[in-house]
C-alpha cells in the first residue's frame, strides 16, 4: 500500500515537474511548443528548401520582403509579388547583393490579390518562367484598426476580398498545377487575431477566421495528396509596415501602431516551419501567446478576460 501511495506521488511530482518546464518553456518562447521543438530538433531550412520555386504575395515590404531576403541566402528561385514595382526591385536588388541568387533566378512579378482576373495569368507566367511552383507563401494582406460601429461597410468589404477571396483565388489557380504533380507547399500568414478576437479588429480577424476555415478543410480535402503540405502561420505582433497601411474607420484613414517581434526573428521562425511542414505555428512573444493557449483550451474563461480588459484596451485606442 504504501509503495503504491510512493509511486503515484512520484508519477503525480514527475508530472508536475513536466507542466513547470512547459510552462517556463512556454513563457520565454515567441513561438508555440511544437515549432519550439522544430526549431531545436527539426529539419533545417538550409538542407530543405534551396532549388525549390517559391512564389512570395507582399513582398514588397514587412514580412514579406525578409521572407524573400532568408530565402534568397538558401539558393532558391523566387517570384516577388506586390502591386509596387520599384519597391520589388528594391528587394530584387537586396537579394542579388546577397550574393547566392543570380538575376535569372528572380522573377518580378507585379499582382493585386483584388484583381481576381489576372491570377491565372501570373501563375502561368511562373510556370513558363521555371516550369514548376513547388511553394506558395500567401503573404500579402491589410490590417484594420477601427471599433465596429465606426467602420464603414466599405473597410469590411475590402478586408474580406483582399485577405481571403484574394488568397482563395491564388490558391486554386497554384493548386491544379500542386495536384497534377502530386506535391508542393501552401503557406498561407494568418494572424493571432484569426484564434484570439481582438479590440477594433473585427474585419480583419473576420478575414483571418476565414482563411483558416478555408485552409483547414483543403487540408481535409487534400487528404489523398500527403505531399501537398498546407501551412497555416499566426503571428502576433511583428515589426512591419502593417499597420502604418491599416484600414481604419473609413477606407482613407491611416493609423500609426508600434509591433513586438522583430521581422527577421518571424521570418526565420515561418522557414523552420516550411521545412518542418508543420500544418499551424503560432509566432509571437507574450502575452499573445498564452492567450492563444487559452483561447484554443478554455474558449469561455478566455471570453470573459478579454470583456474585463477590453475597457483599457479602448482606452489605450482613444489615447494614440
Ligand atoms: N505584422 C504583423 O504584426 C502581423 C501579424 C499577424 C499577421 N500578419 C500578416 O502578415 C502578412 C504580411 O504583413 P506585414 O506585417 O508584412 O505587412 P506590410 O508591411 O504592410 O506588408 C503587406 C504586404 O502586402 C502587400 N499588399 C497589400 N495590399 C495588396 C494587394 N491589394 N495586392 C497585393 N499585395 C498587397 C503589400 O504590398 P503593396 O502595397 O506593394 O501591394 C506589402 O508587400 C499579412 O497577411 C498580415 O495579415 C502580420
Amino acid at each position: 500500500m504504501g509503495c503504491r501511495l510512493l509511486l503515484l506521488l512520484s508519477a503525480l511530482c514527475a508530472l508536475l515537474l513536466l507542466l513547470l518546464l512547459c510552462l517556463g518553456l512556454l513563457l520565454r518562447a515567441d513561438s508555440d511548443l511544437t515549432l519550439q521543438w522544430a526549431e531545436r530538433r527539426g529539419r533545417c531550412p538550409e538542407r530543405e528548401l534551396p532549388g525549390m520555386v517559391v512564389w512570395v504575395t507582399g513582398a514588397s515590404g514587412g514580412i514579406g520582403e525578409e521572407l524573400a531576403y532568408q530565402l534568397s541566402k538558401l539558393g532558391v528561385s523566387l517570384v516577388l509579388s506586390a502591386r509596387r514595382e520599384h519597391e520589388l526591385e528594391r528587394v530584387k536588388r537586396k537579394c542579388l547583393d546577397n550574393g547566392t541568387v543570380k538575376e535569372k533566378d528572380i522573377l518580378i512579378l507585379p499582382l493585386d490579390l483584388t484583381n481576381r482576373s489576372s491570377h491565372e495569368v501570373a501563375t502561368n507566367a511562373i510556370l513558363q518562367e521555371f516550369g514548376r511552383i513547388d511553394i506558395l507563401i500567401n503573404n500579402g494582406g491589410r490590417a484594420q484598426c477601427s471599433l465596429i460601429v465606426d467602420t464603414n461597410m466599405d473597410v469590411f468589404k475590402e478586408l474580406i476580398e483582399l485577405n481571403y477571396l484574394g488568397t482563395v483565388s491564388l490558391t486554386k489557380c497554384v493548386l491544379p498545377h500542386m495536384i497534377q504533380r502530386k506535391q508542393g507547399k501552401i503557406v498561407t500568414m494568418n494572424s493571432l487575431v484569426g484564434i484570439i478576437p481582438g479590440t477594433a479588429c473585427s474585419g480583419y480577424g473576420a478575414s483571418k477566421h476565414a482563411l483558416r476555415g478555408f485552409f483547414n478543410s483543403l487540408y481535409i480535402e487534400l487528404g489523398e495528396y500527403p505531399d501537398i503540405i498546407i501551412s497555416n502561420i499566426y503571428p502576433g505582433p511583428v515589426r512591419s509596415n502593417i499597420m502604418k497601411n491599416a484600414l481604419t474607420e473609413e477606407i482613407t484613414k491611416d493609423f500609426k501602431y508600434i509591433h513586438t517581434l522583430a521581422t527577421s526573428r518571424c521570418a526565420r521562425l515561418i522557414l523552420i516551419a516550411m521545412a518542418n511542414n508543420l500544418k499551424e505555428v503560432w509566432i509571437s512573444g507574450q502575452s499573445f501567446l498564452l492567450r492563444a493557449y487559452l483561447w484554443q483550451y478554455m474558449p469561455s474563461l478566455a471570453c470573459w478576460i478579454s470583456r474585463v480588459f477590453q475597457k483599457q484596451l479602448r482606452k489605450i485606442l482613444n489615447d494614440m
